[in-house]
């Protein structure tokens, strides 16, 4: 956050209290029950959970509900067995629900299609049988890069039903990325489609999986979903390797039963950014995710068996696997699953969704909602929107403008919204209001949800207004750890504090009413359209170039992606910083991570600003290149270097 945003976060005062009419058919309804059942959750973790695990379905219950016995790594619901696929699909087989939509899917180019519980059950299980059928067992990781068709769905919820580990890439990512990934959790199945839309364009999705995994020698079978697409595009098959869905899928029969899963096998790995060079597999198993999406999906989302929710993220994020998927299907909803993106074929695509398809529950990203202000307000009015009754965003803090924005121009000032905190670590959401009690403020998470124990303290411990967030009990939802890598995990989350609290990395405030504000990363984290990227990634790829001396990539106010980047970089004697090494350093992180992590600019400078021991001041970069006064520059090695930075800097604005 800059300093200005950080201002006019400071500065908000105004609050919004949840209608009464909305309070009175909530879930939890009254900050009193919120507050209890909060209080309830923390003093007695065990007893609360155990009666939230009740609500689903064990083949066999569990021994213990914690087990804290080897910090950080706890575990949850021991000598329990269940399967987090039952409980979003068999579960609802007996009642009502079986011929309730679970998804309606929207295609970019105005395809669709509605599957009811029973349906999608079907699909699920025929998935799975094609799993076994090549080969696929318990504990065998799955890469999936597939775009957001339904088959996306039922292949993660295929491999939860066989107990395979699913490892989503979102299909953004590169070749290279690709093959990272599949490498490092040693996939022995890819998962993909031929291609998908975007913006009206073909993405070649199979091409990029080929190039991905030409070098794994783990991949045995590469399963091909074929989506339909008439035009030509780059396309081919490898004998032995590569196989149609469809063509599997046809000789399956739709019947499979769930496996008996213990409740701390792994359910999935999905990998996110750090503040190294090297992503991370971040590990959850099954029963503790299950209990804590389906408890988070249910209060926090309100929902009631006549919702229709839309949850608009990819499933190749967190929030399309908790969100999208497990949470809300664990409560029977009907989920909006959309193709393409937002701005096609026109700016109104979204609200046109909405009414189309009579949405009631909304959950965006604030990035989105800064691009639909800027797009007019003539597109959300020209739909009917009056179906919606409560919105949600998440990925990174909301500015007070797109708040309000967001609650007059599509909730119609009736909605609730519930800005979630969380992360791919936490599983679920950790702060956010409970749409029928809390009066929210525009910019805050507001407060814990249960079972979380959130302080804001100093790098001492010592409980300050605003300082570093941390989380002081585990809950269920938690991550397990990193895949192939414990001693990172424990460095990266259990480093401060003696080991004692969660340290999810950002930094936050708490005001007179015990509100939470997250005030962003304090790490080399930094949050681009709700996406994180480590700018460690970035340097490490620039410097494989061969012109390339050193670089800093840092993190910048954008005024529609949060924060964007900008990167520092300089070049060897001999060599040129100019438009064409811009454009190569570009392509190569394009083909490194994935066009989406490329930065708004490269600034090439004869030396970057370190310290006398040699530490670059980043902070100064960030100084500079939002256009700040200057503090003291004395410390620097050579402060000369400052004036030359900010021409460079100014020269290209
Ligand atoms: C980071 C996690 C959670 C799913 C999407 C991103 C930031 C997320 C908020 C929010 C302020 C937020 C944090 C967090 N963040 N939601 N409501 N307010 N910041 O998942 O890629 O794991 O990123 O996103 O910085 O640490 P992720």
């Amino acid at each position: 956050m800059s300093d200005q945003q950080m201002d006019t976060v400071l500065a908000e005062t105004r609050k919004f209290p949840p209608s009464s009419e909305f309070s009175s058919k909530a879930h939890i309804k009254s900050m009193e029950e919120y507050q209890a059942l909060h209080k309830r959750s923390i003093e007695d973790p065990e007893g609360f959970w155990s009666e939230v695990a009740s609500e689903l379905h064990w083949f066999k219950e569990w021994d213990t509900v914690l087990n804290d016995s080897e910090p950080p790594f706890f575990k949850w619901f021991e000598g329990g067995k269940t399967n987090i696929c039952y409980n979003c699909l068999d579960r609802h087989l007996d009642g009502p629900n079986r011929d309730k939509p679970a998804i309606v899917w929207e295609g970019e180019p105005g395809d669709s299609a509605t599957l009811t519980y029973a349906e999608l059950h079907s699909l699920v299980c025929r998935f799975a049988n094609v799993l076994k059928s090549l080969g696929v067992g318990k504990g065998d990781r799955v890469a999936i890069y597939l775009p957001m068709v339904v088959e996306l769905p039922a292949a993660v919820l295929a491999c939860a039903r066989i107990g395979a580990v699913h490892n989503v890439v979102f299909a953004g990512f590169s070749s290279e990325s690709i093959k990272d990934r599949v490498l490092d959790s040693q996939a022995k199945l890819v998962i993909t489609a031929d291609a998908g839309w975007r913006r009206g364009k073909i993405l070649a999705l199979k091409e990029i999986v080929d190039a991905g995994v030409e070098e794994c020698d783990c991949v045995e079978n590469v399963l091909v979903v074929k989506r339909g697409i008439e035009e030509e595009f780059a396309f081919s098959m490898k004998e032995g390797r590569d196989h149609w869905y469809h063509e599997l899928a046809a000789g399956q029969s739709d019947d499979c039963p769930a496996e008996e899963l213990d409740a701390e096998d792994m359910l999935f790995l999905l990998y996110t950014s750090g503040t190294t060079g090297k992503p991370k597999g971040i590990m959850h198993t099954q029963a503790g995710y299950m209990v804590y999406t389906y408890l988070t999906a249910k209060y926090v989302f309100d929902l009631k068996p006549e919702d229709v929710y839309w949850c608009t993220a990819d499933v190749g994020w967190i929030t399309g696997h908790s969100y999208l998927i497990y949470g809300p299907m664990q409560n029977a909803a009907t989920v909006v699953v959309y193709e393409g993106a937002p701005n096609w074929p026109d700016n109104g695509r979204f609200w046109e969704i909405v009414e189309k398809y009579k949405v009631s529950i909304f959950y965006t990203a604030p990035t989105a909602i800064r691009a639909f202000m800027k797009w007019g307000d003539e597109f959300p009015q020209k739909c009917d929107l009056s179906s919606l009754r409560l919105l949600g965003t998440v990925g990174e803090a909301i500015n007070p403008e797109a708040w309000i924005w967001y609650h007059e121009l599509i909730g119609g000032k009736r909605c609730p919204i519930v800005d979630t905190y969380w992360q791919t670590e936490t599983g679920g959401i950790i702060l956010s209001p409970l749409p029928g009690v809390t009066p929210t403020k525009p910019g805050s998470a507001t407060l814990p949800f249960f079972g979380i124990d959130p302080a804001v303290l100093t790098d001492g411990g010592e409980e300050v207004r605003a300082g570093i967030l941390s989380v002081r009990q585990p809950w269920p939802g938690m991550t397990r750890g990193i895949w192939g890598d414990q001693e990172r995990y424990k460095d990266t989350y259990w480093c401060k504090w003696d080991g004692k609290y969660y340290f999810p990395g950002d930094g936050a405030r708490k005001d007179e009413d015990g509100y939470i504000w997250i005030l962003g990363r304090v790490d080399d984290v930094v949050n681009v359209s709700g996406h994180r990227i480590g700018t460690a990634e970035l340097e490490s790829i620039y410097v494989e170039h061969p012109s390339v001396a050193e670089s800093a990539v840092i993190g910048v106010a954008h005024e529609i992606k949060g924060q964007g980047l900008v990167s520092f970089v300089t070049v060897r004697q001999g060599f040129e910083g100019d438009e064409t090494l811009s454009k190569a350093l570009n392509a190569l992180v394009a083909q490194k991570i994935g066009k989406f992590a490329m930065p708004e600019r490269i600034v090439f400078s004869p030396d970057l600003p370190k310290t006398r021991s040699g530490k670059i001041m980043r902070r100064l970069l960030r100084d500079i290149a939002e256009g700040r006064e200057l503090g003291n520059v004395t410390t620097l090695a050579d402060p000369s270097i400052v004036e030359s930075l900010q021409d460079q800097f100014n020269k290209g604005a």
